[in-house]
């Protein structure tokens, strides 16, 4: 366990507990005496806090979002509120409002809107999970069945759709430049989207990778962290160096999370593992893979696995799997996550010496800690 001023991160998240395509509706989590949406947050991210008042300032501010989500996702039609409202009640780790809680602490926390625009960035990222999880073909989301594999493809779209709306309408109490903020973080998240789904064509495709990721992932986190200082009044220089921050540790967080797609099993990940395998998406532990030039067997056996796109025999990515786990290119894939963690922890170093920088840097470790 890391302990630091602001924070204290542990060295094992645990959460999605519940067995895997379970359609019961799990409550956020409890953790060491902790309730509620700090707890679900912080035993799932890993960040726990030291400093009294920033506990209690990001935890009245989670509460906030997580009475506001059940309230966003109501419906007048009730499959679709049901639908809506089952990855809400499925948990998940609250890190894009942790973020905007955080990121709030430079500034006036309870200003109203805060707790708005993390709503905004929690629908938002919930919208793209079901309209991704029906890409992917994804049966499993946050321990339970995924939308798609329960009510299947239209229903999970369309839910997705009216996820967006309802966070359009939020951000629409924000303000103009918040509605813009929004509008173009979601289609930088396409763009990521259709880039990873068309493929690097004749770019490098490391490059590529790690240009969709940032698109994708970094973009929305990146605008959790802006909308949290923004919203708090912080003055325009620490929201810049906020969302630097968090587009940093947006790229980082997507590698952990497909190093952990490979690394770790469905109860601790609360998805199926090896996804990426099985759709053919060359996340950065295989494309370092398939550049390494070793003639040991196990290289050259992963090397013609991976060349060959999507694996659909199980045995075949259980093999993938094995290999991947022992090899090089995932050591230097950890290293990579480092570097990124390393990067966004220097771009804190201008903001002012108090406990929510210390936890935004506990945060950076844990997320390279995650897969390691
Ligand atoms: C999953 O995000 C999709 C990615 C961008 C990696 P999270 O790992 O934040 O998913 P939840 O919200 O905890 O379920
Ligand atoms: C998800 O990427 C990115 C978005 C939802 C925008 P992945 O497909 O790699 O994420 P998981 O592993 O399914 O959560
Ligand atoms: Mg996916
Ligand atoms: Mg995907």
């Amino acid at each position: 366990m890391v302990r630091l001023r602001g924070a204290r991160v542990d060295a094992v998240p645990v959460w999605h507990r519940e067995s895997v395509v379970s359609s019961k509706s799990r409550a956020v989590g409890t953790t060491g005496g902790m309730t509620g949406p700090l707890a679900a947050a912080s035993s799932a991210v890993g960040i726990t806090f030291d400093d009294p008042a920033l506990e209690a300032a990001v935890r009245t501010c989670l509460d906030g979002v997580e009475s506001a989500l059940r309230d966003a996702v109501i419906s007048a039609d009730p499959v679709l509120g049901e639908v809506a409202r089952h990855l809400v009640d499925a948990g998940g780790k609250r890190f894009r409002p942790l973020l905007v809680a955080l990121a709030a602490q430079f500034g006036d926390v309870r200003a109203p809107h805060v707790t708005r625009a993390a709503v905004v960035v929690e629908l938002t990222h919930l919208a793209t999970l079901y309209h991704d999880d029906v890409m992917d073909e994804a049966p499993v989301r946050r321990g339970a069945a995924s939308a798609n594999a329960r009510w299947g493809n239209s229903i999970a779209i369309l839910t997705g759709d009216y996820l967006f709306a309802r966070a359009a309408d939020i951000a629409a109490d924000l303000g103009p430049e918040a509605v813009r903020i929004q509008s173009r973080t979601f289609a930088r998240l396409v763009h990521g989207q259709i880039a990873e789904t068309v493929g690097p064509r004749e770019s490098n495709p490391i490059e590529h990778y790690l240009q969709v990721i940032a698109d994708k992932t970094g973009s929305l986190i990146g605008t959790s962290a802006r909308f949290g200082a923004m919203f708090s009044g912080a003055p325009p220089p620490v929201v810049e160096a906020v969302a630097a921050y968090g587009d940093t540790i947006g790229v980082a967080f997507q590698l952990s999370d497909d190093l952990l797609d490979i690394a770790s099993d469905s109860a601790e990940s609360g998805k199926m593992p090896g996804t990426d395998l099985r759709e053919g998406v060359p996340t950065l532990p295989m494309l370092y893979a398939l550049a390494d030039d070793a003639a040991d067997a196990g290289s050259t056996r992963l090397r013609e696995i991976l060349g060959h796109g999507p694996i659909t025999d199980d045995a075949v990515v259980v093999e993938a799997l094995d290999l991947l786990r022992e090899s090089a290119a995932m050591k230097r894939a950890r290293e990579t996550v480092r570097g990124y963690a390393e990067r966004a922890r220097a771009q804190l170093a201008q903001l002012p010496d108090v406990p929510a920088r210390h936890a935004l840097e506990s945060l950076a470790d844990f997320i390279a800690d995650r897969s390691a």
